[in-house]
């Protein structure tokens, strides 16, 4: 959601800064743009749609070396050029892009602005009008750019550009996720790494209500109110091929071809020489100490903190609850004395779970981030920190790293288990290492859901997904992962539920795809099915071997029974990738959606 870049050095920007914007266009943005100071001051250059698009405008004789650059998901005002970033002041001697919502913008507005004319419907655009407004009050353009960033509420990643002044990029933080990349004699700025590793892997984190005042040669972080602070930078351990698709033709399917590797990749960073699992000595007490465990995460993330949930309490014996992070801060439960909270996130920058993050810190609660990224903010932020090893996830909808969460998550149950005394009869490594074969398997059959997705959902407007017990979980992720990529109307059911109001949208030929790979459910999710079918349902069934029936349409590989859904939801993705291809969707970057929500 929303991407920024800058860049001051001595190559060309504007090249720079459309490949780094390329590079963050797997966040989901809608509109587009970048700033750059030429001989002839500030060139703007704004696209409503794809960065192929914007980069059709962008004038290849326009020589700089510094400028910004802008991906908008649009929140104040529909995608429009007019309301893509960058924005300028006035007398357009500033330029800025921004990331995040100014929850006060229409009172800065009225306060300060009422005789200046707004040209976008952003919130945006009133930082730029502040700082303009006031150098009137013979402040440097920093004292400005820092007094505007003071009165702002909410959350703000933004970089300025002063046309006067082409060796400088001013930038702020609160909330939103920014980094200052450092070069030899050139520096930049990216709301990910991975927009920069281009120019370089050394990265600084900003803090929140920080300034960065960029130059070629220097880079100065200072407070809101003017001290400077001092910060080592950190190596960004990510290789850029990672980010490559190579032969595949969509990043989706290359990651969900990932899953066997990504699995054995957690297997051998969590494990010991004597094969057990090795988690840090601090996480480990937490989890003893704590009488209530509470998951927080939104979409794929949740879905696998309801997993998670099963294998805490079915291992470890201890209590769960799993929470929509979006909904926990109003409906939040009379929590226990001594609760530890687990955030689970892929990009570890979600709004919604940082929110209920700062809330939880502010009450001395210890809290745990299991994130894909390491340096995020809810990773820095929580008191300790699981990595997921999962590599970049790039498209849109979440597939590796959900299988990568869920087996994280039974590591750290088996090992609370093992830490508290409890028996149990599960060898954690070796059951992931056959689930990883077990996914092996599932990937090299893509014909079949190829054809399942083909014969049940190239029409259809809608789409049932059916379980029971941890194959409910599943198949709430199922059909997440249909409406986000191929836009058909899905739903997941616990089997027994669907009776109780659902079933009166079953017609004849509706598509039901159940999950039945759980013995002690066997029976009763047959028997759901049998009672969609009576109504007209077109049902596909895909089972587990050794609980199989001939009528079944698939047969996935026998796994322990705790982990059947990190390889029950491989059908899924990969009947939802093909759907989505049959009905020429764009399958990496569905429509309306952000990969990185940084927005409540
Ligand atoms: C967005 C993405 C989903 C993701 C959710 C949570 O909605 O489109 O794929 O599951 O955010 O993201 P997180 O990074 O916190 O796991």
């Amino acid at each position: 959601m929303c991407g920024i870049v800058g860049y001051i050095g001595n190559n060309d920007a504007k090249e720079i800064l459309l490949r780094g914007l390329e590079k963050l266009e797997y966040r989901g943005y809608d509109s587009a743009g970048i700033a750059v100071i030429s001989e002839n001051g500030v060139q703007l250059f704004k696209e409503k749609g794809r960065i192929a698009s914007l980069r059709e405008v962008v004038d290849p004789n326009v020589e700089c070396t510094c400028g910004i650059g802008h991906t908008r998901w649009a929140t104040h005002g529909p995608p429009s050029k007019t309301n893509a970033h960058p924005h300028q002041s006035s007398s357009a001697r500033f330029t800025l892009v921004h990331n995040g919502v100014i929850e006060n913008y229409e009172s800065l507005k009225r306060e300060y602005l009422q005789g200046v004319q707004l040209v976008s419907e952003t919130d945006t655009e009133i930082i730029v009008h502040l700082v303009e407004l006031f150098m009137k009050e013979e402040l440097s353009v920093e004292a400005a750019f820092r007094k505007t960033l003071s009165l702002l509420k909410g959350s703000y990643a933004t970089a300025l550009l002063d046309n006067e002044d082409s060796d400088r990029i001013y930038v702020g933080k609160n909330k939103s996720p920014l980094l200052v990349g450092l070069g030899d004699g050139v520096n930049v700025v990216a709301s990910d790494a991975l927009a920069m590793l281009q120019v370089t892997d050394r990265f600084v984190e900003l803090m929140d209500e920080e300034i960065v005042i960029v130059t070629r040669d220097s880079v100065t972080i200072k407070t809101l109110d003017g001290i400077v602070i001092h910060r080592e930078p950190y190596i960004a351990e990510l290789d850029a091929s990672d980010i490559e698709k190579g032969t595949y033709p969509h990043y989706m399917l290359k990651e969900i071809d990932e899953q066997p590797l990504v699995v054995r990749n957690i297997i051998s960073k969590y494990q010991d020489d004597n094969g057990n699992v090795v988690l840090e000595e601090d996480i480990r007490e937490a989890m003893k100490a704590a009488d209530r465990i509470y998951i927080i995460a939104a979409g794929t993330s949740y879905h696998a903190g309801l997993v998670g949930k099963q294998l805490i309490e079915k291992l470890a014996n201890k209590p769960v609850e799993t929470h929509i992070a979006s909904e926990f801060l109003y409906n939040m439960p009379l929590v226990s004395e001594n609760p530890l909270f687990i955030f689970i996130s892929q990009s570890g920058e979600t709004a919604d779970s940082r929110g209920v993050l700062v809330n939880v810190k502010k009450k001395g609660y210890k809290a745990l981030t299991i994130t894909n990224v390491p340096g995020s903010t809810l990773s820095r932020e929580a008191d300790y920190t699981l990595h997921t090893f999962a590599g970049p996830e790039i498209a849109v909808a979440s597939t590796k790293a959900y299988t990568a969460q869920m087996a994280i998550l039974a590591l750290l149950a088996v090992d609370t288990a093992k830490n508290s005394g409890i028996e149990f009869d599960f060898d954690p490594i070796q059951e992931l290492s056959i689930v990883a074969t077990a996914m092996e398997t599932l990937c090299d059959q893509k014909e079949a859901f190829e054809k399942i997705a083909r014969e049940y959902l190239t029409v259809t407007r809608n789409c049932f997904f059916i379980g029971r017990s941890a194959d409910y979980y599943v198949c709430l992720e199922g059909a997440l992962k249909l409406k986000e990529i191929s836009y058909i109307q899905a739903e997941g059911f616990a089997g027994g539920e669907l009776k109780h109001g659902t079933i009166a949208l079953i017609e004849e030929g509706t598509p039901v795809i159940a999950l039945a790979t759980h013995e002690h459910v066997n029976l009763s999710i047959r028997g759901n099915v049998k009672e969609v079918a009576a109504r007209g349902a077109y049902p596909c069934i895909i089972s587990m071997e050794g609980l199989h029936e001939e009528s079944d349409r698939f047969v996935i590989p026998a796994v322990h029974e705790y982990l059947t859904p990190l390889v029950s939801v491989i059908p899924l993705q990969l009947i939802a990738y093909y759907a989505a291809l049959h009905r020429g969707c764009d399958v990496d970057k569905p429509r309306n959606l952000a990969k990185s929500v940084t927005v409540e």
